[in-house]
């Protein structure tokens, strides 16, 4: 595909280039280290008991069958070259049938790009298309106006996301948080729309994932650490302008995604034969008809199947897939989708597994120092509540 830098005189226009061109450059250093997500394992059936045809990957979302429990997440749009990216990826997620997020409507709701240079006109099928913004534009704009954006693009799902070490690295950033959980109630109770609440890639951590599910937000996709860093994206951006002590900082801030969903796992799981441990980990989960999305640096089958095993009903990919899509055009994105629906399909096989559903009943294991990690984490929790209640 060819790739064409337009549009790059608006401030907002040319950050989001200036961001893609960065992503789509191979050997940029914007990954976080590790999503630990390899260090979860399931244990194989050896007699499954059933045939290979009889394993089904499709689940739903936002009311729509899709073909795997799989979110291409939000990414691009309101620039020329993040409209070329977005007509790939939604024509693979039409021919995949998987829900596609559009990249942050900002430009839309200042009016300094149209909707077509999001994504092109709907096509007559089901694929949820997932619009989304910052949480922090809740303080600059009305939710009707947001509302109105989230209609002008036919969106099925509206996602906000909370970008906070982001915001602190990027020129002219953000740097006031305070109030924005209410807002978010606010929209919950307005929109027509399911909301769905991500982080970018630092983790939503466990106390924030129960306020939000007790707001009955929709999905949440705790996106932690280990895949894509908007810190380093951020910081690479503004160069000389930001000091290396701040960049190195966020360069190893957040929870990695498998640590993450293993401490929600445990705070979600009855407690027993643990009487010992009990007062460690009463701060339990509930987390109502919330579906949990697991992101950040999920890029392989083994991190899919244990993260839905791990208690996720969705997994979401970002850099891989519009790398591909820049790449390689429509038919890299889709075979790639192709050897990921496969790819679980197997794992389910071997786990025993012919429904989606099913997953969270396999059985799994960390390796011992994430298991360590996240019983040191659990006790922290556990020390503060007996502190603070
Ligand atoms: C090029 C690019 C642009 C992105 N833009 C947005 C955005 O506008 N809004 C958003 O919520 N997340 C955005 N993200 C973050 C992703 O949705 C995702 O949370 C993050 O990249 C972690 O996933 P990954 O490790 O699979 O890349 C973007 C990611 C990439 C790679």
């Amino acid at each position: 595909m060819g790739i064409e830098y337009m549009d790059m005189d608006h401030p907002i226009h040319s950050r989001k280039n200036k961001h893609l061109e960065t992503c789509l450059d191979r050997s940029a250093d914007i990954e976080s280290q590790s999503s630990h997500l390899s260090k979860i394992h399931i244990l194989p059936t050896a007699f499954p008991e059933c045939s290979r045809a009889s394993v089904d990957t499709t689940s739903s979302f936002a009311g729509s069958q899709i073909s795997m429990p799989l979110i291409i997440l939000p990414m691009t749009g309101g620039t020329h070259l993040g409209r070329q990216l977005n007509e790939v990826l939604y024509e693979a997620a039409c021919e995949c049938s998987l829900p596609i997020g559009l990249g942050s409507m900002r430009a839309l709701l200042e009016g300094s790009s149209g909707r077509k240079t999001f994504i092109p006109k709907r096509k007559k099928n089901t694929t949820p298309i997932i619009a989304n913004i910052g949480a922090i534009e809740l303080k600059r704009h009305s939710i009707k106006h947001i509302l109105h954006c989230c209609d002008e693009l036919g969106a099925d799902v509206l996602s906000l996301h909370i970008n906070v070490a982001q915001e602190l690295v990027q020129k002219g950033g953000d740097t006031d948080f305070s109030a924005i959980l209410p807002k978010v109630h606010l929209l919950k109770q307005e929109s027509p729309i399911p909301l769905l609440v991500k982080e970018a890639g630092f983790g939503i951590d466990p106390d924030a994932v129960q306020r939000l599910s007790e707001i009955e937000v929709d999905y949440i996709d705790i996106s932690g650490s280990g895949g894509s860093n908007w810190a380093m994206i951020e910081a690479k951006d503004r160069g000389k302008e930001i000091s290396p002590e701040r960049v190195e900082f966020f360069r190893h801030w957040g929870c990695p995604t498998g640590t993450l969903l293993r401490l929600m796992y445990e705070f979600s799981q009855p407690r027993i034969g643990l009487e010992k441990e009990q007062p460690l980990m009463q701060s339990s989960l509930s987390l109502g008809s919330t579906r949990l999305v697991a992101s950040g640096g999920v890029r392989t089958v083994h991190d899919m199947a244990v993260c839905l095993a791990s208690g996720a009903s969705y997994v979401g990919m970002a850099l891989p897939l519009i790398r591909l899509a820049a790449e390689s055009g429509v038919s890299g994105v889709i075979a790639h989708l192709h050897d990921l629906q496969q790819g679980l399909q197997d794992a389910m096989l071997v786990s025993g597994i012919t429904k989606v559903a099913d997953m969270p009943t396999c059985i799994t294991w960390c390796d011992a120092d994430l298991e360590i990690e996240v019983k040191s984490l659990l006790a922290a929790y556990g020390r503060r509540k007996q502190r603070h209640g």
